[in-house]
């Protein structure tokens, strides 16, 4: 079996792994023929480890082994109110015993109570961050970097994560798990056809990415539906973020546009806005599995992949492998769509 050595890199432990892989068979046997006879299995990265879970903690393990490695003893990141990376940062830096700030945008053109203050946002302040919130249009980064500046002139030592924590460091964190998988794979005796993940900063896909190819398999095997930047711009980050991530693993393996394997069609109006097949896929997951899914990332792209099943894009018999990537705080946040 392909294997990466990524070893040599400081990481602080957050996940309990492997997250399981289990069958969905509760929504098999709801949809039974609409799925054309293909498997489609779930991998909970949704459930494992602290503050609720979620992809975020995979690049925070590499996030936050860098700054411990370098001394910080502060950590600053950006995002939008309802930022799942946000929350996990101040979850991961309360246990590893840093400092928090958080520059959060109000990207998302919501004023509403459970947008503004529930879900990740409540979950932010008990986690003990410093928020600061700032209008739609700010430089969240650039003021987070002032900031930073500011904390260092007073003798801190300072690391500032980008959005998503989607940095090459971040990506690591994907690279990683696509080995996880791979291992997981060969001990449950399934050959997937496609992994499928959401996208919204890029790092988790372009990581499996990066992971594949540094193992010499084949990167289109992980597929992405885009929720946040339009189709053409997800498709330019994931390459550039693969490739970046690939250098700092230190082989000479490089992708090209034609392995990024993305879907722009499911993000609908724009992020963070409700689509109807977003609202069908939570509930059906919720109703048949007892699972959940986000309405911005996750529920758009399950979405995305009952709509590729339906439509007969995997041949009968195959097995597809669904990325839960959490963010269950943004369920109370979304009230207004969901109850009922
Ligand atoms: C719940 C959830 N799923 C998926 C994603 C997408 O991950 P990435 O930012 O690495 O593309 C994110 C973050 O953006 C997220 O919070």
């Amino acid at each position: 079996m392909p294997t990466l050595d990524l070893a040599r890199f400081p990481r602080l432990p957050l996940v309990t792994r492997p997250t399981p892989i289990e069958p969905l068979d509760g929504l098999t046997a709801h949809l039974g023929d609409a799925l054309n006879g293909v498997r489609i299995f779930v991998k909970r990265d949704d459930v494992a480890g602290i503050g609720l879970g979620g992809n975020k903690l995979r690049k925070l393990e590499y996030l936050l082994g860098a700054a411990k490695a370098a001394g910080a003893d502060t950590a600053i990141t950006v995002g939008g109110i309802q930022s799942n990376h946000a929350r996990l940062t101040a979850a991961a830096t309360a246990r590893a015993g840093l400092a928090c700030e958080l520059f959060l945008t109000r990207s998302v053109p919501r004023q509403d109570p459970d947008y503004t203050g529930n879900g990740n946002r409540l979950l932010d302040d008990l986690f003990g961050a410093t928020v600061h919130e700032l209008p739609g249009d700010a430089d969240s980064l650039a003021a987070a970097e002032a900031r930073a500046d500011a904390l260092r002139a007073q003798g801190r030592t300072v690391y500032t994560f980008p959005s998503g924590g989607s940095s090459p460091t971040g990506c690591l964190g994907y690279a990683n798990c696509a080995t996880e998988i791979l291992a997981q794979t060969e001990a449950l005796g399934l050959t997937f056809t496609q992994i499928v993940t959401a996208n919204g900063s890029a790092g988790t896909h372009a990581g499996l990415v990066a992971g594949l190819a540094a193992m010499a398999c084949d990167p289109r095997l992980a597929k992405s539906f885009a929720v946040l930047a339009e189709e053409p711009r997800a498709r330019a980050e994931v390459l550039d973020k693969a490739n970046a991530t690939l250098a700092l693993i230190g082989t000479e393996r490089r992708v090209g546009p034609e392995d990024i394997n993305l879907d722009g069609r499911h993000r609908g109006p724009g992020y963070g806005i409700p689509t109807a097949s977003m609202l069908v896929a939570v509930r059906l997951m919720a109703r048949t599995e007892g699972k959940l899914l986000d309405p911005v990332y996750s529920g758009k792209a399950f979405a995305g992949l009952l709509h590729d099943v339906r439509a007969g894009l995997y041949p009968a018999g195959s097995s597809v492998l669904f990325l839960m990537t959490g963010g269950t705080p943004g369920i109370f946040a979304y009230k207004d769509v969901l109850a009922g």
